[in-house]
């Protein structure tokens, strides 16, 4: 049974859409813990109305970046975490955080990489005048918003496109791919290529298509 610590900042959609696929699709796998950087993140009633453990280990308490990753690394290793799923973890980790969890720590990011790191990856998708957005879940490396691609989920940008809007269509799109992105990995379906790009041992399609 592989230990799964979800980070989030804020209202959780992605880890109950984790939560939600590892119960009904019967994983060899439990959410061993949810913790948030923020006291007031929606997601965390989720985690405690459904058994699961939580944390919170609030940044504005420590005084640099190193000592925050730190202790929140003590946190997270606490619970044995067998992966780690960053799920709408607003902050930049450091070099030495991301080290220690190489290879054992998934992100989704709200744009197709490399496109687009960073924030208000929507509305700088429709002001570059893109036809397509998306999502892209990600091995974690040191690089903001970077690391060998997982899956990717292609949205449409229709001509009358609202930031609003399609962050709508996107999400529902991460509920989709991250639940699979999770699964693959837990189910030893996942490998590295020489080159560092990450496949599915039996060659499944790792780009979703959403309307
Ligand atoms: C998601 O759209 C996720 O891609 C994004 O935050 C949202 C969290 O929503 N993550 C990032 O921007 C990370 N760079 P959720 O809290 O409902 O899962």
């Amino acid at each position: 049974m592989k230990n799964l610590v979800i980070l989030i900042s804020g209202r959780g959609s992605n880890m109950v859409a984790i939560a939600e696929a590892c119960a009904a699709e019967g994983w060899d796998a439990r959410i061993a813990a949810v913790i948030s950087n923020r006291s007031d993140a929606g997601g965390l009633v989720y985690a405690q109305q459904n058994g699961i453990p939580t944390a919170v280990v609030n940044h504005r308490d420590f005084e640099d970046r190193e000592a925050f990753d730190a202790t929140l690394a003590q946190v997270i290793d606490g619970f044995a975490p067998d992966l780690v799923v960053l799920a709408g973890f607003m902050r930049i980790l450091t070099p030495g955080f991301v080290q220690h969890y190489a290879g054992r720590m998934l992100n989704i990011h709200p744009s197709l990489l490399p496109a687009f790191p960073g924030l208000h990856t929507h509305r700088r998708a429709i002001e570059a005048g893109c036809k397509v957005a998306g999502t892209t879940v990600h091995v974690v490396t040191p690089e903001l918003d970077h690391g060998p691609i997982v899956v990717q989920a292609v949205v449409p940008v229709r001509p009358d496109e609202t930031e609003d809007t399609l962050a709508a269509r996107v999400l529902v799109m991460e509920h989709q791919a991250y639940p699979r992105a999770v699964r693959w990995w837990i189910e030893g379906l996942l490998e590295s290529t020489e080159d560092g790009r990450i496949v599915h041992r039996h060659g499944e399609s790792q780009a979703l298509m959403g309307g």
